[in-house]
């Protein structure tokens, strides 16, 4: 999606002779979607990008999903998981997924090795921590509340810094990722209207270069997972320009819509990808008519399962129901979901909500992973009658 950037070094024209210090060629790369129809980048290569001197099958540890039988809102509290000094490519778990759309966490601490995800792009929301997700487009340093956009096969690894473990809720999606089209003007610049626009848009802005020979690449496939080993180091661009290259946003950029009565969730939203959404509650103003009711109203999504994951704040229309910071809910199709029993009443004269929470939308249902599984709250889907059936 972004815009046009430019970094390092390129030649006036495109597809000409490029030459090193030394005389020779640098190595040209067009990534592309969609066929070459859409968002491209042209890369500047020291080395010949095809080199590869081995190919290897990877154990791939993912077990398959299950179904979410039988069907209820459940919760589940991402701080009961635990990892032993985990990197944020090989130390994922997952929580959910269908055929669109793996979501997966992971508390980082140890750098990953290089990956690429050719299944399509990933979207990483960062908790908790920092650290440099670093790329053949050049280094992202992130923090809390940034989301990064990585593009289908871009070639990274994930550097937290030493300290407070990065804590990250990753989307690999099936296909691509980008801001909600009606923000984008037919030339895709962020329209008026948008929530955010280019100034809270960052993406490399240098080239990130290292040496390196026999380099491994975990590549992520259709089929599972392949490591390459590369003649020489993936990161050895030292030029490129065009629209396609990750991207990061924070959270704390986005700046809510609000208005005298109750706004619908989809002015909330932040992304979208192949068949799901990504929206941000963020600490905002609330409706402000005399006789307004503040916290959601009961709601069935019928297209869609809801997940919500709790990262700031304090979530007014569910006290009372166990969820705190960490937590994720699940309402899939098929339930109605809304407050807790009190918080509407609670909520009455309320001018403020400090709170902070990324949702996604699938428009298939989730599938329940090992490590939803493992954190699940088994009493969340009887709060609202606060009792289960004897
Ligand atoms: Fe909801």
């Amino acid at each position: 999606m972004p815009y046009y950037r430019q970094v390092g070094e390129i030649p006036r024209k495109r597809h000409t002779q490029f030459r090193t210090p030394e005389g020779g060629l640098y190595a040209e790369e067009l990534m592309g979607v969609e066929g070459f129809s859409s968002d491209s980048a042209l890369l500047y290569h020291r080395h010949l990008p095809t080199a590869i001197v081995d190919s290897q099958t990877a154990d791939d540890q993912r077990r398959d999903t299950e179904p979410n039988l039988p069907l209820k809102p459940r919760h589940f509290k991402t701080p009961d998981l635990t990892w032993d000094n985990a990197d944020a490519v090989t130390g994922r778990r997952v929580l959910f997924g269908n055929s669109d759309v793996v979501i997966a966490f992971v508390a980082a601490t140890a750098p990953s090795p290089l990956y690429r995800n050719a299944t399509g792009d990933e979207l990483l929301y960062v908790q908790t921590g920092s650290g440099v997700v670093e790329t053949i487009y050049g280094a992202l340093p992130v923090g809390d509340g940034d989301y990064v956009v990585i593009p289908t096969s871009c070639t990274y690894r994930v550097v937290p810094t030493a300290g407070e473990p990065m804590r990250i809720l990753v989307l690999e999606a099936t296909g691509h990722i980008g801001p909600p089209k009606r923000y984008l003007s037919a030339k895709g610049q962020f329209l008026e209207h948008s929530p955010y626009c280019e100034r809270d848009v960052r993406g490399p802005s240098e080239p990130l270069l290292a040496d390196g020979e026999d380099v491994d690449v975990l590549v992520r496939h259709r089929a599972g997972l392949t490591r390459f080993t590369y003649a020489n180091h993936p990161f050895d661009v030292v030029g490129w320009d065009g629209c396609l290259y990750p991207w990061a946003f924070n959270v704390r950029d986005f700046e809510p819509i609000t208005g005298r009565l109750h706004q619908p969730p989809p002015v909330h939203q932040t992304f979208e990808g192949p068949n799901f959404v990504v929206c941000s509650f963020c600490p905002r103003k609330v409706d402000y008519h005399p006789l307004s009711i503040p916290v959601p109203y009961n709601h069935a999504n019928v297209d869609s399962d809801e997940l919500m994951f709790y990262v700031g704040g304090n979530y007014e229309a569910r006290k009372g129901s166990g969820i705190g910071i960490g937590s994720l809910s699940l309402h899939p199709a098929g339930c109605t979901h809304g407050p807790q029993p009190g918080a509407v009443e609670a909520s009455l004269g309320a001018d403020f909500f400090d709170e902070t929470a990324v949702m996604v939308d699938t428009f298939r249902p989730l599938e329940l992973g090992e490590a939803a599984q493992a954190c699940e709250d088994d009493a969340y889907a009887w709060t609202w009658a606060r009792r289960q059936r004897a």
